[in-house]
C-alpha cells in the first residue's frame, strides 16, 4: 500500500509552461517530412507544414519550440535560409548523415510553424562558426520594426512585421560540437556575442540563454557563471543571461552501447529508470552552483535537450537518430517531467529531444502516415501542469524495485493546483511487475469529482504504423473518491493522471 499525502495549501512555485517544451533540429526527417513537406506535397499541409502533425502538437499544447539545433546551430548561417527557395544555398549537413541541406526551411518557415502550433519561439544562434555581425543581423532581421537594412530585407522577403523571439540561445554545446571550447574561452565569447543580441522591443525582451554544461560538468557551470553572471546588464537586472542550459541524455549502456529502443531486458529497464532519475541530482548539483551566484533564482536552468538516446532502428542511417518509442520512454518522460515540476523554482524550461522522428520523439511519421508515441501521451496527460502552482506532496511506499545495482523507487509523483482549484496529480509506477494500491489524501480540499487517465502496457509495448493505437491514453475508471481523497491501484508499468475537483 502506498500513501500519497498532498498538502494542497502549500504552494511551492509556478510551473513554467516552457517545461513542456520541444526541440527540433535540421537532422534527418525531424523537420523535412516530419513537419515540413512543402506546399505542393500530396500530404495535406498549410503553407508547407503538415496538418496532421501540427494538429497533434496543438493537442499537447506545445509551449515553446527550440530550433535550428543542436550541433546544426553552430554551422547554420541564417542568410542561407531566406529569400526565394530556388536560390537558397545547398550545403552539407556535416553533423547529421552528410546529407544535402537545401535550406528550404528557414527563419520564415520556423516562425510560420510556431504560429500554427501557437507556441513561443526559441532560436539558437551560431557562436561556433558564425560571426558576431551575423548573429546581430539575425536578431535585427527577426525583431526590428523600423527602417534598417535587415528589417528592409525581411520586408522584401514578404514579412512586413517583425516576429517575436522569446528566447535566443548563444551557441550550443560549445564544449563539444559547438567549437570544443574551454569554459573560460566560451564565457568570454558569450559576453561579447550576447551584447549584440539587441533588445528592440523593450516591453518584450528576448531571454538570452547561455550555453551550459554537459551532464555533471560542474566546472563548466562554475567558470561560465563566474565570468558571465555577476555583471549588471545595461538593459535589465539579470547580468548577461536569463538562463543557463543543461543537456542530459539517458542511454542505459553508455555512449558506446546504448542498446535497442524496443528489445531490452528488465535489467536495462531499471538501468534506464535509474539514469532518468539522475536528472534530479543534476538539477541539485548545478542548482547549488547557480545559487551561489544567483540566490534569488533570477536565471533559469534550461534543460533544452533531454530524453532517451538508443541505437537507431535497424537498417536506418546511424546519423539520422531514428528510434522507436515504448512504455519505457513513457516512464522516462513521466519521471523527468515530475522532476522538472518539483524543481520549478530553478528549472524554467525543458525541451525534449526531439519533437518528430529523432530520438525520443512525441510523433513519428512515414510518408503520409503519422503515429503518436507513448511519450506523446504522457505530454498530453501532464499538460494541465503548465502554468499551475506546484504543491507539496509526499509519497510513502515500501522498499524499492529493480535489479542489483539499479534500485529505484517504485512510484514517483508531482502535484499542482490550477487557478480554478483543480488539483492535478501525475504518478508513475516504475515497477515492471508490481501493482500498488494507493491511498491519496488531500489536507485541505474536500474532493467532489475525479477524472483519471492511464497509460499502461508491457515494458516493450509501442505503436507502429500498422497498429498506431496499441499504446494510448485511456480513461482510468477504477478510482474511488473517499472522504479526503482518492483510492485506486496503479498497475505495473504505467502512468496515471488524476484531476481532482
Ligand atoms: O539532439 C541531438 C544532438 O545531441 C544535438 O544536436 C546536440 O546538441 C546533442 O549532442
Amino acid at each position: 500500500m502506498a500513501k500519497l499525502v498532498i498538502n494542497d495549501a502549500k504552494k511551492q512555485g509556478y510551473i513554467a509552461p516552457e517545461i513542456y517544451g520541444q526541440f527540433s533540429e535540421h537532422l534527418s526527417r525531424g523537420i523535412y517530412e516530419g513537419l515540413f513537406v512543402r506546399e505542393d506535397s500530396g500530404i495535406p499541409n498549410v503553407n508547407g507544414m503538415r496538418t496532421d502533425v501540427v494538429e497533434a502538437l496543438k493537442e499537447i499544447e506545445v509551449p515553446v519550440l527550440r530550433w535550428p539545433g543542436g550541433c546544426f546551430a553552430d554551422e547554420y548561417h541564417w542568410k542561407d535560409g531566406i529569400g526565394p527557395k530556388e536560390k537558397r544555398k545547398r550545403m552539407i549537413n556535416t553533423n547529421w548523415g552528410g546529407v544535402i541541406e537545401d535550406n528550404s526551411f528557414g527563419t520564415h518557415e520556423f516562425m510560420e510553424l510556431c504560429r500554427q502550433i501557437g507556441c513561443k519561439t526559441y532560436v539558437n544562434g551560431n557562436l561556433g562558426s558564425g560571426t558576431v555581425q551575423e548573429m546581430a543581423e539575425w536578431v535585427e532581421y527577426m525583431t526590428f520594426e523600423g527602417v534598417s537594412p535587415m528589417a528592409d530585407l525581411r520586408k522584401e522577403n514578404g514579412h512586413e512585421k517583425p516576429w517575436k523571439v522569446d528566447y535566443f540561445g548563444v551557441g550550443n554545446e560549445n564544449w563539444g560540437c559547438g567549437g570544443n571550447m574551454t569554459p573560460e574561452y566560451y564565457a568570454n565569447l558569450y559576453r561579447r556575442y550576447q551584447t549584440y543580441v539587441r533588445q528592440y522591443h523593450r516591453d518584450a525582451p528576448i531571454q538570452k540563454i547561455c550555453g551550459g554544461p554537459n551532464v555533471d560538468d560542474l566546472k563548466w557551470t562554475k567558470k561560465v557563471l563566474k565570468t558571465c553572471f555577476a555583471h549588471p546588464h545595461p538593459e535589465g537586472a539579470h547580468g548577461f543571461m536569463d538562463g543557463l542550459s543543461l543537456h542530459y541524455y539517458v542511454h542505459p549502456g553508455g555512449w558506446q552501447n546504448k542498446g535497442s529502443a524496443t528489445d531490452f531486458t528488465e535489467e536495462e529497464w531499471y538501468t534506464t529508470m535509474e539514469k532518468a532519475l539522475y536528472m534530479e541530482e543534476l538539477i541539485r548539483l548545478h542548482g547549488d552552483v547557480m545559487d551561489k551566484y544567483d540566490p534569488e533564482k533570477k536565471i533559469g536552468l534550461i534543460v533544452d535537450e533531454w530524453g532517451d538516446w538508443f541505437d537507431v532502428e535497424p537498417g536506418t542511417n546511424p546519423g539520422f537518430l531514428y528510434q522507436q518509442n515504448t512504455m519505457r520512454d513513457a516512464l522516462v518522460a513521466a519521471v523527468s517531467l515530475n522532476i522538472f515540476n518539483r524543481h520549478c523554482d530553478r528549472v524554467k524550461m525543458a525541451c525534449i529531444a526531439q519533437m518528430v522522428n529523432v530520438l525520443q520523439s512525441v510523433i513519428l511519421t512515414e510518408d503520409e502516415r503519422m503515429l503518436l508515441t507513448p511519450t506523446y501521451h504522457v505530454f498530453h496527460m501532464y499538460r494541465g501542469h503548465q502554468g499551475a502552482e506546484l504543491v507539496e506532496s509526499s509519497l510513502s511506499v515500501e522498499g524499492t524495485v529493480g535489479v542489483e545495482g539499479y534500485e529505484v523507487p517504485a512510484l514517483q509523483e508531482s502535484v499542482s493546483v490550477r487557478e480554478d482549484g483543480t488539483v492535478l496529480v501525475t504518478l508513475a509506477n516504475l515497477s515492471v511487475r508490481e501493482a500498488y494500491p494507493v491511498e491519496l489524501m488531500l489536507t485541505e480540499k474536500k474532493p467532489e469529482t475525479v477524472k483519471a487517465a492511464i497509460l499502461t502496457g508491457k515494458m516493450q509495448a509501442h505503436n507502429t504504423f500498422e497498429e498506431p493505437d496499441r499504446v494510448k491514453e485511456e480513461e482510468f475508471q477504477d478510482v474511488a473518491l473517499t472522504e479526503r481523497g482518492v483510492r485506486f491501484t496503479i498497475p505495473a508499468c504505467s502512468v496515471v493522471s488524476l484531476e481532482i475537483r
